[in-house]
């Protein structure tokens, strides 16, 4: 009874509007504020010894951050053949994952100034992050005594740069509460805070054997994990190409029933009609486009606005987005961060100067000096049929469309192919009930904004292009990193 009923609570984690907590954070992070941290492979044999290289923060290159030393090919051959399942029962399993939990909860301070100055993460943003990390470690830990089914084995675990902590830490909870061994490949960008929650996890219980963190390239570790036969299965958050790669990869070196948990990319749409509610729609936009600097795969890229209250619409729209403070996340009224690195920035600057040449740049914040920012635009748009790919930045588009084209608006968001997240405000009851069984997409909000799925509670994940589940977060992620069997059966 206590696994899906009250007993369940997630994380209090930090509130960023009362200033206790805040003086907290502020006190916590304090001496970690020009700290220079450190990440390197954690596997159970001798490592190599690569070179060291130097990580910079994205929004004040000339901080320091951290030495990253990548394994080298020896080092990830040597990771594959050590890879052991955790064998241990699943209570034990469930307590270190609960008193990893808690050791992150503990370390707040070191996370939020890695998360700060690794990731470029605003503090409601690193707060978010810490405390679905905590509650993925802490939900998997108790759906896991409901399993009836046996460990596949190994599985190789590749997370994203947006969710450094969250995601890393979620695709290896899962993985180790069903019994499996991981092989871990954070990303390139974000090793540093990766390097702490695995030896977090280590001091927790977890043995070195059955948890290594494999810091490095696609082309090195990602290539190797997902080409070796002794992998049972693949964990993977990232682009939609990625997981294509991934994905032949495994057809060709891994036994056919490995499975593939995917969830990648989206091209999400949010609908606000006549009748919504226009401040609530305006505050659910902003944070669904650019908290984050929009670098989540959850984002809001293309809104419709009915023609209607078009007007009126984009003037508060446009009053509010010239609220919002851009810069240095570390400072705590920050609300937009710098994008990840100098290739992003280029690329969504790129697009936004296109945008630009073609009179469709329709409002745009300013820059700061330094860093790498790319200020908050909305560019307008006939609708998501132009829209040829995500871009993974802090860039609107905006359309309109008439209440009778409303089906046409919903055939179009399901066109696309992808499928995650979609927002809709609206306060007539039949018209909600209309789109929500219409519309094709894994997460679909209404009267809110669409970004930051809790667990337990909203699960999440994509469905066509945007992955192949099963939700994170949500009561059947578990059964994947399985092997069901139907065993004294009889008739
Ligand atoms: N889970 C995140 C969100 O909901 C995206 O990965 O925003």
């Amino acid at each position: 009874p206590e696994l899906f009923g009250a007993a369940r609570r997630n994380a209090r984690g930090w509130d960023v509007t009362d200033q206790r907590d805040l003086d907290a954070i502020e006190a916590a992070r304090a001496p970690f504020r020009t700290t220079c941290f450190e990440a390197s492979p954690l596997i159970a044999v001798t490592v190599t010894g690569a070179t060291p290289y130097k990580a910079h923060n994205p929004a004040d290159p000339a901080d320091l951050v951290g030495t990253v030393t990548v394994c080298a090919a020896e080092d990830v051959e040597a990771a594959l053949a050590a890879a052991k399942p955790w064998t241990a029962d699943v209570a034990l399993r469930a307590q270190v994952l609960n008193r990893a939990a808690d050791l992150y909860e503990q370390h707040f301070g070191q996370f939020f100034a890695i998360l700060a100055r690794e990731a470029g993460k605003s503090q409601l943003d690193a707060v978010g992050e810490l405390r679905e990390a905590v509650d993925f470690l802490r939900y998997y830990a108790l759906q896991a005594q409901g399993l009836t089914a046996p460990a596949r084995g190994v599985f190789a675990c590749i997370s994203p740069w947006n969710f450094p902590l969250a995601i890393f830490t979620g695709q290896i909870a899962g993985a180790l509460a069903a019994g499996n061994g991981v092989l871990a490949k954070p990303a390139e960008q974000t090793p540093l805070v990766a390097y702490l929650a695995a030896q977090l996890l280590h001091e927790a219980g977890v043995p070195r054997d059955v948890l290594q963190l494999l810091p490095g390239d696609g082309a090195t570790v990602g290539a190797a994990l997902t080409s070796d036969a002794q992998v049972n299965g693949v964990a993977f958050t990232g682009s939609t190409e990625t997981a294509l790669v991934i994905r032949r990869a495994m057809a060709n070196h891994l036994a056919p029933g490995a499975p593939l948990i995917a969830e990648t990319g989206g091209l999400n749409a949010m609908i606000v009609d006549s009748t919504a509610l226009p401040e609530q729609a305006v505050r659910d936009v902003l944070a669904s486009s650019f908290q984050s600097a929009g670098q989540r795969c959850s984002a809001l890229r293309c809104l419709y606005v009915q023609e209607d209250i078009a007007e009126e619409f984009r003037a508060m729209l446009f009053g509010a987005m010239d609220e919002l403070r851009l810069g240095d996340p570390w400072a705590l009224s920050t609300d937009v961060g710098p994008v990840i690195d100098p290739d992003a920035r280029e690329q969504i600057s790129a697009y936004v100067e296109t945008a630009r040449t073609q009179g469709r740049v329709l409002h745009e914040l300013a820059a700061p000096d330094a860093g790498f920012f790319v200020p908050p635009v909305v560019v307008s748009v006939s609708g998501i049929k132009a829209l040829e790919r995500e871009v993974f930045g802090p860039v609107l588009h905006l359309a309109t469309f008439k209440a009778a084209d409303l089906d046409h608006v919903i055939a179009d968001v399901n066109a696309t192919g992808y499928g995650l997240t979609f927002g809709l405000h609206t306060r007539i009851d039949s018209r909600v009930q209309h789109v929500v069984e219409r519309i094709t997409a894994g997460n679909t909000y209404v009267n809110r904004n669409q970004i930051g799925a809790i667990v337990g509670s909203q699960p999440f994940g994509g469905e066509g292009l945007s992955g192949t589940g099963p939700k994170a977060g949500g009561p059947h992620y578990l059964t994947r990193f399985t092997q069901q069997r139907a065993q004294r059966a009889t008739d």
